[in-house]
């Protein structure tokens, strides 16, 4: 049997995919000293532990409450996660969304794409993929525009934070500093909206109430902090992802140039090929029997979504990127629920998934417009563990006058 790989090492962060395939044929349920986990990776097993409600996701506590400053949904489980995503989610609803924020995205992805249009050549992570999330959040709390390149600066913060798997203690004080300064920035203008709300999220996380109670200033900032974290970098690494595995396979981005309407597919696909997070951490509250075995009450499980993504079990011919594949689902404007793992399942299924698919889809339009004959300018890689996507994305294009 061929031995365990180490899902922490150099090797595994430059293609976590070979090491996937030996997970799951070999090692369903490992445990991994380090981390102090069970690991599973079989796509049944990653489904069990999103979906049964034995699972709780308290054990994010150490990572995300010292730089969001408090709890938020993605920690709290049963009756207090209910109430609070309750208070937030019907803006991110498809119908809501499409009337209120798509003109936002269309108009923020515009304007960033008119800064390099004429230039021929761009780095599509640097100048589109992380400024788009970002600054489309920034317009749906109803901030100042002047304020898109300091939020760009905390995004980077918090997520370096959030992904400081060394515990580099420079990184650690700059996390916190941005939290500091946020919420200096953020509770101020929270107290404003509640005395003259508008029609911003922002107000609205203010005036929302449950069963009889309100988001505090504190629960609010949290949640925005967490907005910052959870749908930037994730829909940052998905456009970028969407553009290197197009580029990867030419006929398939001509298709999609000359049929937009095959965008969503191309979403979709690499959702499942190359999803932007691929480990997440559960905790079971009984004893668990996933296919490799029982794993006790109280422990950590790390399940892998880029693993369980590519199980033949569940996809034909897993390590291909084909966005024609007949047997993805890819959701409809209303949803974007699939049989991919990569926006998790059941109860912490992600808020912004119809947010993250508007982005990218009109980003999308928006770029193969601009880019005519776009092409690869340089080898582009993937890195990361927990999330995982290109760092950079070098293309060059025929200008176009804008
Ligand atoms: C939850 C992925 C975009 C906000 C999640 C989870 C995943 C995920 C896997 C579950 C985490 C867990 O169970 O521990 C993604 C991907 C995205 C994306 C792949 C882009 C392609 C967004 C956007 C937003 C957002 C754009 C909002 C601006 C959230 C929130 C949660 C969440 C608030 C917590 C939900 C809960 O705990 O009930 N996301 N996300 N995400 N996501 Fe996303």
């Amino acid at each position: 049997m061929p031995e365990a790989p180490d899902i922490l090492s150099p090797e595994f962060n430059a293609d976590p995919y070979p090491a996937y395939r030996v997970l799951r044929e070999h090692h369903p349920l490992l445990w991994h000293e380090p981390m102090q986990s069970y690991v599973v990776s079989r796509y049944e097993d990653v489904a069990k532990a999103f979906r049964d409600p034995v699972f709780t996701s308290n054990n994010y506590e150490w990572q995300l409450e010292p730089v969001h400053g408090g709890k938020t949904i993605l920690q709290l489980d049963g009756r207090e996660h209910a109430r609070r995503r309750a208070l937030v989610a019907p803006a991110f609803r498809g119908d809501e969304l499409r009337e209120r924020f798509e003109p936002l995205i269309e108009r923020n992805a515009a304007e960033l794409i008119d800064e390099f249009r004429s230039a021929g050549q761009v780095d599509l992570v640097e100048q589109f993929a992380r400024r788009l999330p970002v600054n489309v959040i920034v317009d749906m709390l109803g901030l100042d525009k002047a304020d898109y390149g300091r939020f760009q600066r905390w995004y980077t913060s918090i997520i370096g934070f959030l992904g400081n798997l060394t515990q580099d203690p420079d990184v650690v004080a700059d996390g916190l500093r941005t939290s500091e300064e946020f919420a200096a920035y953020l509770i101020p203008i929270i107290q404003q909206r509640r005395e003259n709300p508008g029609d911003d999220l922002l107000s609205r996380m203010c005036l929302a109430e449950v069963d009889g109670t309100r988001m505090t200033d504190q629960d609010i900032k949290a949640f925005c902090s967490l907005l910052l974290a959870a749908g930037g970098e994730t829909t940052d690494k998905a456009i970028a992802g969407v553009f290197r595995n197009l580029l990867a396979h030419p006929a398939q981005l001509a298709a999609v140039r000359q049929d937009r309407t095959l965008i969503p597919q191309a979403f979709v696909e690499t959702l499942r090929y190359t999803p932007p997070v691929h480990m997440i951490m559960r905790e079971p509250a009984e004893d668990v029997t996933f296919s490799g075995g029982t794993v006790p009450a109280g422990s950590t499980v790390t399940v892998l979504i880029g693993a369980a993504n590519r199980d033949a079990e569940h996809f034909a011919n897993p390590d291909d990127f084909d966005l024609f594949r007949e047997d993805l689902d890819t959701g409809n404007a209303f949803s974007a629920a699939a049989n991919h793992l990569a926006f998790a399942l059941g109860r912490h299924f992600c808020v912004g998934a119809l947010l993250a698919k508007a982005e990218v889809e009109i980003g999308a339009n928006l770029l193969l417009d601009a880019m005519p004959d776009l092409h690869a300018a340089e080898p582009s890689n993937e890195t990361g563990v927990f999330t995982r996507g290109p760092d950079a994305l070098r293309v060059r294009f025929s200008p176009v006058a804008a």
